[in-house]
């Protein structure tokens, strides 16, 4: 398992990633990472064939039909787990089991207790774990996050954020099975209540309406919160609309507006209470920006550090909570909660 290891003396060797579960999100991760030239060494399926075309996709070369073949593969060193939601803790503890590192696709589980499971193996075998909430990551986020630190806003009393769109109605899709995981809350709306925790810090009252589709997974969520400095936050996510996706950050001096898709590279602009602009910021990047999170995987890796600064894993378990709290409140419940 390589850590910091280096090959020749100011050349670290390529940290090299596995990918867990080639669906349809592994596919952008990929492509993002051999755009960045980090090294993918290979795929596990579940299904020989499946890891085959993918490896021939991409030009990886090892693949494994099946995630325990993946997990024990010695020129793997970090794992991500792009599974349906329901699996990530099973795929994760896998993976942890065999010494590897992971990153894991959002949420992080299905529910909190699964989050402490991953939080304690990683924490128990010094391996690094993180959530892979790519957004957290992207530079249009890194200079909000200065641009709140220098106080440019004043006291920020508010975000507003909604991720809505029109995905599958079919029963079956991962969006509405249940025993997938299904519901917008945690495939959506866990990007701006995340996102509303790291610009305000903790939810401390969480009120939550909605609607349920079909199955009884939410289909619509309304959340209303107040966070630990006293400032509250409104989100709306939808899997059967598409809305702005728009975010705003509203402080006494200042307020940040967010262009669409705001969990997305994009831009945005700093406007003054008088109406003076700012900043405009417009972000430039290459792919889709799910590269960001995993260089910063790389550099923690090559820091020997075994928590994400901008996601540790306590805020991960933390959210997952203020998930489950959400749940509750719209009766949506998980089949091996019953
Ligand atoms: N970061 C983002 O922007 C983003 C976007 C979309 C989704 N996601 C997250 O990524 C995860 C996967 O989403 P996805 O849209 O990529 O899903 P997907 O296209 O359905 O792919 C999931 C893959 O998981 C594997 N799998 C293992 N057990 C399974 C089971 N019981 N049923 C179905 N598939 C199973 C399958 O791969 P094999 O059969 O080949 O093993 C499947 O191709 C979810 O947690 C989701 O929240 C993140």
């Amino acid at each position: 398992m390589t850590d910091t290891a280096a090959a020749a003396p100011g050349t670290p060797s390529p940290i090299r990633w596995g990918i867990l579960a080639p669906g349809g999100i592994a596919h952008a991760f990929t492509r993002d990472l051999q755009t960045a030239g980090l090294t993918v060494t290979a795929v596990g399926s579940r299904r020989q064939e499946t890891a085959a075309a993918f490896a021939a996709e991409y030009g990886i070369p090892h693949a494994h039909g099946s995630y325990e073949e993946l997990v024990a593969d010695p020129d793997v060193d970090i794992v991500y787990i792009a599974s349906p939601h329901s699996h990530h803790r099973a795929h994760a503890v896998l993976a942890l089991e065999a010494g590897k590192h992971v990153l894991v696709e959002k949420p992080l589980t299905l529910d909190a207790d699964e989050a402490v499971a991953i939080r304690d193996i990683a924490a128990g075998r010094e391996l690094l774990a993180m959530e892979a909430m790519w957004t957290r990551y992207l530079p249009h986020m890194v200079r909000i996050r200065e641009l709140i630190a220098a106080g440019v806003l004043g006291e920020v009393r508010a975000v507003v954020a909604d991720h809505t769109q029109s995905l599958p109605v079919d029963p079956a899709h991962r969006l509405n099975a249940l025993e997938l995981g299904g519901g917008s809350l945690l495939d959506l709306g866990i990007y701006p209540v995340s996102f509303a925790w790291d610009i305000l810090g903790p939810m401390t009252e969480v009120r939550a309406l909605g609607r349920l589709g079909e199955t009884g997974a939410d289909t619509e969520v309304a959340i209303a919160a107040v966070h630990e400095s006293g400032a509250v936050s409104s989100i709306a996510t939808s899997s059967r609309a598409a809305g702005p996706n728009t975010a705003h950050i509203v402080g006494t001096d200042a307020r940040i507006d967010i262009d669409r898709v705001w969990y997305e590279p994009t831009s945005f602009r700093v406007t003054a209470t008088d109406g003076t602009l700012l900043e405009e910021h417009v972000s430039v990047v290459d792919g889709r920006g799910m590269q960001f999170q995993a260089l910063c995987a790389e550099q923690l890796l090559r820091e020997g550090r075994r928590d994400s600064d901008l996601l540790p894993m306590e805020q991960s378990v933390a959210i997952m909570a203020a998930l489950d709290d959400i749940r509750a409140q719209l009766g949506v419940t998980y089949p091996k909660e019953r």
